[in-house]
């Protein structure tokens, strides 16, 4: 008898997961295959870290720990948020999560009854729509394009608001565009869903990884705005399935009880390993990184449209461009499926990010070195015949 739930139906797969198991495929025949579908830094974990790590398990720091993390872990996020952006967030409402996804599923469990929608902007990260699912709350889209720069504004948001949106999420940088909120854009949405009563959740998975300024964080918005973050991204962490987020005080011991439940604790070893992250030495390696993915975008984008891409968003953060493929292709499902088959180049279809023209966008991640990005260009420009 095969069964699922019905919620099942509505919750897609992540078609970037499918086209790197092709590139595999193809990989595994001997081709060349430039990875640039995959959302994931190229940089192994920085050394401090590792050696923290291994330290950890040798000393037999196996064992579970508090359901919302180690204190020190939790003061050690305190404290970066006071040194790096000036901001005080009590050590008691930062809970240490499997990554930014353990975060969401928290946050989602913790917030969504049956039925109750959320507003997401269009294009997105694909996974935090199927969480909310996976908790019976309703995604409904905001479809955004360059004219706000990807990101919902108030007026959007009054807009789309009804009297059964529950709440708001965004990302700054976002993923598929790496475009930004400023502080004042956070504070002005911000301001919306407290006149409505809804909640409003700001993924900050990327944060650290900005080009043109220092990122601010929502944290300094108000202490009622759920603030989702990872070592994923900028601590280069993402195997280690670490993140955290920071918790409105009113909330704290419901999702305190959620992840006793759920998952009983984040991964012990990652949790010390983390505790080396902040340290200036780990700091200086992730600057310097930051830095090579700055040079990668300032040479990708240009480069992809000399050969007929636009790149419609700003993209000040994260490592992704989102462009506009509609002068090569009708449909960038196909175009995604060519490019890895003919030209050994794999970037993620607009598919994966929602429903407001997906067919005319593709995004690149800058997720490999220079040196493969300029043979990814030489191929595209041969296959497009430029
Ligand atoms: C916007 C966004 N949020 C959340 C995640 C989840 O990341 P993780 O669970 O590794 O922290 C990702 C991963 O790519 C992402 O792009």
């Amino acid at each position: 008898m095969y069964r699922p739930a019905a919620r099942l139906a509505e919750i897609a797969p992540f078609h970037v997961v499918e086209l790197l198991t092709r590139a595999r495929q193809l990989e595994a025949e001997g081709r060349d295959i430039i990875h640039m579908e995959i959302g994931e830094p190229d940089f192994p974990t920085p050394a401090p870290i590792a050696a923290a790590a291994i330290a950890a398990i040798e000393s037999g720091k196996t064992l579970y720990t508090e359901a919302l993390g180690l204190p020190e872990l939790r003061q050690a996020i305190a404290d970066f948020y006071r040194q790096r952006y000036g901001v005080s967030v009590a050590a008691n409402r930062i809970a240490i999560t499997n990554g930014a996804s353990g975060a969401l599923n928290l946050a989602f469990a913790c917030l969504a009854d049956p039925g109750s929608e959320w507003l997401l902007a269009d294009p997105g990260y694909p996974c935090n729509r199927h969480i909310l699912r996976t908790y019976e709350g309703r995604p409904l889209s905001i479809p955004v394009g360059p004219e706000s720069n990807f990101q919902p504004t108030p007026e959007l948001l009054r807009q789309h608001w009804t009297e059964h949106t529950a709440g708001l999420l965004v990302a700054s940088p976002a993923n598929p565009t790496g475009t930004l909120l400023t502080p004042d854009e956070i504070g002005a949405l911000a301001a919306v869903c407290r006149e409505k009563n809804g909640h409003f959740l700001v993924d900050e998975i990327y944060q650290g990884l900005t080009y043109e300024s220092e990122m601010a964080t929502a944290c300094a918005a108000g202490d009622d705005i759920w603030v989702i973050n990872s070592f994923s991204k900028y601590f280069q962490m993402t195997g280690w399935r670490l993140g955290w987020m920071v918790i409105p005080e009113a909330y704290v011991r419901d999702v305190e009880k959620l992840a006793q439940n759920l998952v009983l604790c984040p991964s012990t070893p990652a949790q010390h390993a983390a505790l080396a992250a902040f340290e200036p030495a780990t700091i200086t390696i992730l600057e310097a990184r930051r830095k090579e993915f700055r040079k990668r975008r300032d040479f990708l984008g240009p480069a992809l449209e000399n050969i007929g891409f636009r790149v419609t968003a700003r993209p000040e953060g994260a490592f992704y461009l989102y462009c506009d493929c509609s002068a090569l292709s009708e449909d960038s499902f196909v175009l995604a499926r060519e490019l890895l088959e003919k030209a050994g180049v794999a970037a993620t279809p607009g598919l994966d990010f929602g429903s407001n023209q997906p067919e005319k966008h593709i995004r690149f991640a800058y997720t490999t070195g220079i040196d493969r990005l300029a043979e990814a260009i030489e191929r595209l420009a041969r296959y497009f015949g430029r």
